[in-house]
């Protein structure tokens, strides 16, 4: 499974990118502005750092749009992926973006019937947002189950994002279904590689290495 990193925030990418842990970079509209940098410069310092793919979202919402601001964010590198509302307008300008062989993800994804229409558009990703239908009661891994079943039956190339992680629980089913991506903020990136027995048990090797024999 690859791991992206849900950011706008260039000291977590470096980090996460010096571990070895990140395979791209999604971004959203909230976490640029939370970031306090434009997007453009902020997606060349991100495309300095990590080469992989960096999903850079547009905010228009009709197709001529979308496909105005998609066409000039994937002029900027070959890693950048398009990102996608999943609403009508995005499945056209998704279908046009697809035979122009430019990369998309399509997200707000919370039904496995959007996830099969985005995926008849041609979306290269599709992001289901577990931790926003967890907020609802509602169980958000399922939402991955389905999807993989449904693109199993028919052999469906795009790849499932699942996005809006919010623990290590997410990422460990996300890995069990046989989710292709999952991308996580910066904190739950660092948890998944906390155990307190390791912790406790290096501290114990340190301690017992002081009284070995010289
Ligand atoms: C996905 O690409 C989104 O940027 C993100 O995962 C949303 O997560 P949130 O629900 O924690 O805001």
């Amino acid at each position: 499974m690859k791991i992206f990193i849900d950011t706008g925030e260039i000291n977590e990418i470096r980090e996460a990118n010096a571990l070895g842990l990140i395979d791209g970079v999604t971004t959203n509209p909230s976490l640029v502005a939370k970031s306090g940098k434009p997007f453009r410069a902020l997606l060349d310092e991100i495309l300095a750092i990590v080469d992989g793919p960096i999903s850079a979202e547009v905010i228009s919402t009709d197709c001529d749009g979308i496909l105005r601001e998609g066409r000039e964010l994937a002029k900027i590198h070959k890693n950048i992926v398009v990102k996608v509302p999943l609403i009508p307008e995005g499945l056209k300008a998704v279908k046009i973006f697809t035979a122009e062989g430019i990369a998309t993800n399509v997200t707000l994804c919370f039904s496995a019937s959007q996830a099969l229409l985005a995926a008849k558009a041609g979306a290269t990703y599709i992001s289901p947002f577990v931790g926003r239908l967890d907020d609802i009661s509602t169980e958000g891994m399922t939402l991955i189950e389905d999807i993989r079943c449904i693109y199993d039956n028919y052999g469906i190339e795009t790849q499932i994002l699942t996005a809006s992680a919010r623990s290590p629980m997410h990422f460990v089913q996300a890995a069990k279904i046989g989710s292709d991506v999952i991308t996580a903020p910066f904190g739950v990136l660092m948890q998944l590689l906390k155990h307190p027995l390791t912790d406790i048990g290096l501290q114990r090797f340190l301690d017992d290495a002081k009284k070995i024999k010289s």
